[in-house]
């Protein structure tokens, strides 16, 4: 018998502007599109904000559906836009943002599970790293380098 340890790597900063100034500007951009989140059944505005390496930045918001399972998070709205409109563009960044209508939020939103499924899989269509950021509304800003951090032993397709 064999113990892995896995260690993930987080940076966290206390202030926006210790980030730099397009991460800024991308946090900005997030914040302002929760506006436009379709939630009306968990009232839990999600806003993101993607990066490409062409300079365009995509928004995305989490739209939800009576039937539950038919909705999308906010991250996946954003990255199948990306990928759909620019799909030789590289993926940079991707920013994502909350507010909860009942309580604050000050803890980070973490992106779900199936999205970080699919931030791995773009990874590995573009064979580079996406960098992740996260907050809520307020406290620290999370930054990974990576999904690895999020996802460590991914399911890819490398695997297939
Ligand atoms: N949600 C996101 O948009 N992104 C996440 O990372 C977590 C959850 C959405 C899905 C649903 O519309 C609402 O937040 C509550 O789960």
């Amino acid at each position: 018998m064999e113990e892995i340890i896995i260690t993930n790597r987080f940076f966290t900063y206390d202030t926006i502007e210790e980030l730099p100034s397009n991460i800024q500007n991308l946090f900005k951009k997030a914040t302002s599109a929760q506006k436009n989140a379709y939630a009306p059944y968990s009232k839990f505005r999600v806003g993101a904000a993607i990066e490409l390496d062409n300079g365009e930045i995509i928004l995305g918001t989490n739209q939800e559906n009576a039937a539950f399972p038919s909705g999308l998070c906010a991250e996946r709205v954003a990255l199948y836009q990306a990928v759909s409109n620019f799909p030789d563009a590289k993926i940079v960044s991707i920013i994502i943002t909350a507010s909860p209508e009942s309580t604050g939020l000050s803890v980070p939103i973490t992106p779900c599970g199936s999205c970080r499924q699919s931030i791995a899989e773009y990874e590995s269509k573009q064979d580079s790293p996406i960098a992740i950021y996260f907050k809520g509304e307020s406290g620290k800003i999370y930054k990974s380098a990576s999904s690895n951090n999020l996802l460590p032993l991914i399911f890819n397709k490398k695997l297939l």
